[in-house]
Order: C-alpha cells, then structure tokens, then sequence
C-alpha cells in the first residue's frame, strides 16, 4: 500500500462531553441539569441504572487527562462546558465563578502543552430550570441560549479559537423531543421534534453573530456546529431506493445543515412537503412542520465558520425490502422503508454501530456537493466494546486504521476536512447505555474511587498515527494484559 501523509496543520484530537465525563453533579455551585433529572427522578431509563454523578469524575482528574492527551501526542481536544456549572439556573444574570475557575484551569493545563482547546457549548445538559420552562420548544431558547454563549465567548474567548455551538440537533431534538432514548424523554414525535429543529438552529445563528459581531474582531476565532452525519445509501439503484434514501438524509441532518449551509436556506424540501402531506392527511390545517419567516431564514443561512461531523456507520435504505422486521429506526415522518445492514460489516457492542465500508468518504463528498465544500471538522468518529473486552480492543484499532484510511480518501476527493477527533478520550458515561458500552481509547475503572485510567491498545495504534502522520498498518502494540 502506497504511504500517504496527514498535512501537518491537519488537527488529531478527542472529543469528550460534560455529563459524561465531569461527575460532580453538585459540587461547589452548580445546578442541576436534565441528566441529572432524569436520571435521578426515573433511574430505571438507564440500562445498567447508572447515571454520570461520578462519572470518570474528570472535574477532579482533569491534569491526568491533559497528561492523556500528551501521552497520546494530541494536537487539539474537543470538550463540552456544562452550561449549570457556569450559569446554575441556566440565566445569564447568575454567573458561578468556581464553575468559570474549573474551565479556565482545565483550558490554561491544555495551553501548556500546546494542546489545542475546542469548546463545544451545548453537549445535551440542559439547565433544569430551562427545561421547566419548556426548553428547546420554547422560542425564547434562542436568546436564553445566546446570552450563556455570550459569557462563554467572555470568559474563555481569548484563549480558545474554535467555538461549536451545539453538538447533534438530532439527537437533541428527535431524541429528546420526539422520543424517549435521551433525556427530557418528552415522546412528542410529530411536533416536539420540529418545534426543537427551528428553535436551535435559530439558537446556533444568534450565538453565531454574538461571536462574529461581539468577539471575533479582538479575539479572531471559528464557530461553527456540529451534526451527525451517518451515511445512507440505496440497497439498489432503483428510483425509489434512491429517493426513499435522500428523504433519509434530509430527515437525519438535512433538517439541520440546509437551512445553515445550503444556498436555498430553510427545511430541505422533499422532506417538508411529505410533512404537509402527512400533515393534510392528518386533518391539520397547516403542517405540523413549523416555518422560519424571511428574516429568520436569512438570520441563519450561512451562520457558521465551519460544518463540525460526527459520524460513525452507515446504512442501506431500501423502499421495499425488510421493512417489518427492520423497519427505519426513526421518526413517524421518516420514508416508510427498512434499513440494511449487511451480515458483514463488523458489530460493535453498541446496537447502532457498523464498520461500514468508505462511509466518510462517501458522507463527506456528499456533504461537499450539496453546501458547496465548506470547512469541515470530524469532531467525533469511533468504536464500542463491551466492558469484558478490557484493554485488548483489538477491533477499536482496526475501525480507526480503516477510518483514518477513508480520511486520508476524502482529503484525495478534495474535501475541504481540516481535522478529526477521535472518540474517545476516555470510557464515559454512554447515555441510556450508562457504562454497559466503553468507547474509550483509556480504559476506565469505574469501581475504583480514584477513577483510574489506563491506554488500551487502540491508544498507541492512535498515537502511532498522530505523531507519524500516516498509518502504519504493521505496527502492532503487544498485549495489554
Ligand atoms: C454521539 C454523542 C457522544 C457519544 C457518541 C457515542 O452521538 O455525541 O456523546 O455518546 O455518540
């Protein structure tokens, strides 16, 4: 196999989040948000009824995982702020300054080992207490929103250059508006989900020009977003393989990256229309799909430096085929089709998650045809094994070699992609699935009150990669164990 090199400015990171990783659930002033709810209030949602108190309890052991990141020579690492540590009851008019402290010392560690900080704003903690007041289906989220970015861009601003306003509309919106798989399990499939894609993305445009008007004339740095984007192909060439597979895409992220990055602006449309439909249907006289007016419309196209990804797997979408047994795992408006995966793509321990074959590259030339080949980040990709894989993860290290080879594809394609980051650090606490899925390049012992952390052989084979800027595929860390 011919050597192909990473460019040098291209950034290697990993990517974390608050809730899963931070613990200190209500330590020294911070608030309650609606993991912390849930998870207290209805513990059995949870598989192994867990719930991320403690967690890696990174708020104490925030210097072992900077030494992590230098252990595993990483250019940049993507964090999550949780927005009830920095403004307890989610209001701009109460700051809690150890929350503020907390982040400038975790930032400041980073700096001095050059590591590049990128703060992602919104990584689904939301305050409690916005929640109660109608959260994402409330429209004055967007201003709520808004002024806690403008005191993260104050605070942090002239240290950290890359800013992402919300990690993955969808899995905030259909997830926890439309269904009960993350918290606020609210399950208002037809109207939540859609009430929540227009606030947020109108949420993300004001925290946008907060930055472009605000701070970044002083301060010169990116904001951007960030979507899951996981790739959907047809099971066959047919016409209606192909369309039921595009309304797919529109339903899984084209709802939240074309009215952002597309020169059209709003919802996408094939998807809006089979909306009014459904909606018509229904006997509602409007659809239940909400419009932006004109001046919200253009409020938000073009509102990002740069189109942040998080993908994983992919997907065949077939009109016809296995649809009772395998049918869409999606919302209600979603193509009525089913969804193939093929026997032989390797099975994680997460039920979702495939090595599918060139599924970055295929997403991101997708993705660069459709919104004009933007500046594009990976800003989460990777791998889950069962807690009794230990550190032997053979299979995590295959996943990384065959992603980090569809990367290195996807630059050849012309892909304006400037970075990757890997997830994750660390085990975490893996949402509905508490601590029953690792995704960690570190190990974890959650038993153990120091919360101990320790590489598995996936993280030198990352390391290998990062610092020699092309994968090695004869290089083989011995056995951990
Ligand atoms: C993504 C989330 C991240 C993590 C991975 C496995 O959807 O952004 O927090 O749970 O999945």
């Amino acid at each position: 196999r011919q050597q192909r090199k990473f460019p040098d400015d291209f950034l290697f990171g990993t990517a974390t989040a608050s809730y899963q990783i931070e613990g200190a659930w209500n330590e020294d002033g911070k608030g309650e948000n609606i993991w912390d709810y849930m998870t207290h209030n209805n513990p059995t949602v949870i598989k192994d009824v867990s719930n991320g108190d403690i967690a890696a309890d990174s708020y104490h052991n925030y210097k072992r995982d900077v030494e992590i990141m230098r252990e595993l020579s990483l250019d940049a690492y993507r964090f999550s702020l949780s927005w009830s540590r920095i403004l307890p009851t989610g209001m701009a008019n109460e700051v809690n300054p150890a929350g503020i402290e907390f982040y400038n010392n975790y930032i400041n560690e980073m700096l001095k080992y050059n590591i590049t900080p990128m703060i992602t704003l919104y990584h689904w903690d939301l305050p409690q207490k916005l929640q109660e007041l109608g959260g994402f289906a409330n429209p004055y989220i967007s201003d709520w929103y808004a002024d806690y970015a403008r005191v993260v861009f104050e605070n942090f601003g002239d240290r950290v250059k890359h800013f992402i306003t919300f990690n993955e509309p969808r899995e905030i919106c259909f997830q926890g508006y439309g269904s009960t798989t993350k918290a606020p399990i609210l399950n208002s499939t037809a109207v939540g989900t859609y009430l929540c894609a227009k606030h947020l993305v109108i949420a993300h445009a004001k925290a946008y020009y907060v930055y472009d008007n605000e701070f970044r004339p002083t301060q010169g740095g990116q904001c951007g977003i960030t979507i899951s984007v996981n790739w959907f192909a047809p099971y066959t060439d047919s016409d209606e393989d192909h369309f039921a597979t595009e309304i797919k895409r529109q339903s899984e992220w084209g709802l939240y990256a074309h009215p952002i990055f597309s020169s059209e602006g709003g919802f996408p449309k094939e998807f809006s229309q089979r909306i009014a439909e459904k909606s018509a249907q229904q006997g509602y006289a409007k659809s239940r799909l909400p419009e932006f007016t004109a001046e919200e419309k253009a409020l938000v196209q073009g509102s990002s430096d740069f189109f942040g990804v998080n993908h994983y797997t992919g997907y065949l979408i077939s009109a016809t085929q296995n649809k009772v047994e395998n049918p869409v795992p999606s919302m209600p408006d979603d193509v009525d089709a089913g969804t193939i995966v093929p026997e032989e793509w390797p099975k994680s321990a997460s039920t979702w998650l495939t090595l599918a074959p060139n599924s970055i590259l295929n997403a991101l030339t997708d993705l660069k045809e459709r919104y004009n080949n933007p500046i594009f980040y990976i800003t989460e990709n990777g791998w889950s094994t069962p807690p009794e894989t230990g550190l032997d993860d053979d299979m995590r290290g295959t996943y990384y070699r065959t992603a980090l080879e569809s990367v290195l594809d996807t630059l050849d394609a012309g892909v304006n992609l400037k970075g990757y980051m890997a997830w994750s650090l660390i085990d975490n606490f893996e949402w509905m699935q508490g601590y029953a899925e690792r995704f960690g390049l570190y190990s974890v012992d959650f038993e153990d009150p120091a919360r101990t952390r320790t590489p598995r052989k996936s993280a030198f084979i990352y390391k290998h990669i990062v610092s020699n800027r092309f994968i090695d595929h004869t290089y083989e860390p011995e056995s951990m164990t």
